[in-house]
């Protein structure tokens, strides 16, 4: 059976990748709780009867890394797909946040997604097949928008993904990347970050974007938008040059004025 390995498959996305690749793929749950993603295993394995492993790493700095980057690597057990998934946020901007929280931001969000990511696609291509989803965010679509390194570090994963999709290397393979662009999606992102509950382009639903993202790759797409109103904020989004910010793009501190500047953030560090 093909294999699936999950990042930040503890909760919210990752975990529904979980559930809908259960019946199809053997998986390797990664995350920090190991045991929630001991739980998750267990059910997942009793429904579907597939092997589910869990590995507890913490992608946010090299070390932590290692343990996913062999088993991305190991040439006895092959990865079949990636999903590049765990990620985190602030509810603050990266001008008001120490400068220490943003670099983590930078360091889970971003260098950890394009290490793993071009790990699994250099072992998919000297086996000559695979398949990765980089999950980054319609906010990497847009241009210059808010105050904060989350826009920065999900355009780093969009930009990597296209680059490496359009290399002669993986168009000349059976090796397929596409990067996964959420809008909102009620998981544990916002309590997490500290972020109210609400969405100005309504929320998607967790199972239709996973549903989307999985069928998306199946057709060869690059880029998965979920939903019609996010495609069209995000082709909208697409032509407005960054200087347009100013009139539309919004300061997290302004958006959000019950949030005090510079909160100390819940979960940003384990
Ligand atoms: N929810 C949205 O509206 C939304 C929109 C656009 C993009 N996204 C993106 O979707 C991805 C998943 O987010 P989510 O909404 O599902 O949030 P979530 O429910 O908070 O899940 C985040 C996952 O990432 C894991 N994680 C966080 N930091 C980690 C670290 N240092 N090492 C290993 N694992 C770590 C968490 O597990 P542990 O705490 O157990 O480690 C958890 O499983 C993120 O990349 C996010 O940027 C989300």
């Amino acid at each position: 059976m093909a294999v699936a390995l999950i990042t930040g498959a503890s909760s919210g996305i990752g975990e529904e990748f979980a559930r809908q690749l259960a019946p199809t793929h053997d998986l390797v749950l990664v995350a920090r709780d190991v045991d929630r993603l001991r739980q998750l295993a267990d059910q997942l394995s009793t429904a579907h009867g597939t092997r589910v492993d869990v590995l507890g790493a913490d992608v946010s700095t090299r070390a932590g890394r290692t343990p996913v980057l062999d088993r991305l690597t190991d040439p006895e057990h092959p990865v079949d797909l990636l999903v590049n998934n765990a990620g985190m946020g602030y509810a603050t901007g990266a001008t008001q946040n120490p400068v220490d929280d943003e670099m983590y931001m930078l360091e889970v969000n971003a260098v950890a997604k394009v290490h793993l990511s071009l790990t699994a696609v250099q072992a998919m291509l000297a086996r000559g097949s695979g398949g990765v989803i980089n999950v980054s965010s319609v906010c990497g679509i847009a241009p210059a928008w808010v105050d904060s390194l989350y826009g920065t570090s999900t355009a780093t994963v969009l930009r990597h993904t296209e680059e490496m999709a359009y290399s002669k290397a993986l168009r000349a393979s059976d090796v397929k990347v596409m990067a996964l662009c959420p809008g909102d999606v009620r998981t544990e992102f916002n309590d997490r970050a500290g972020i109210p509950d609400k969405t100005d382009w309504g929320w998607v639903d967790v199972t239709v974007l996973v549903r989307t993202a999985l069928a998306d790759l199946r057709k060869g797409k690059v880029v998965s938008i979920p939903t019609a109103r996010y495609k069209f904020l995000s082709a909208l989004m697409k032509l407005a040059p960054n200087s347009w910010s100013k009139l539309y793009g919004y300061d997290l501190g302004r958006q959000h004025p019950e949030i005090p500047a510079a909160v100390p953030q819940p979960a940003a560090r384990p």
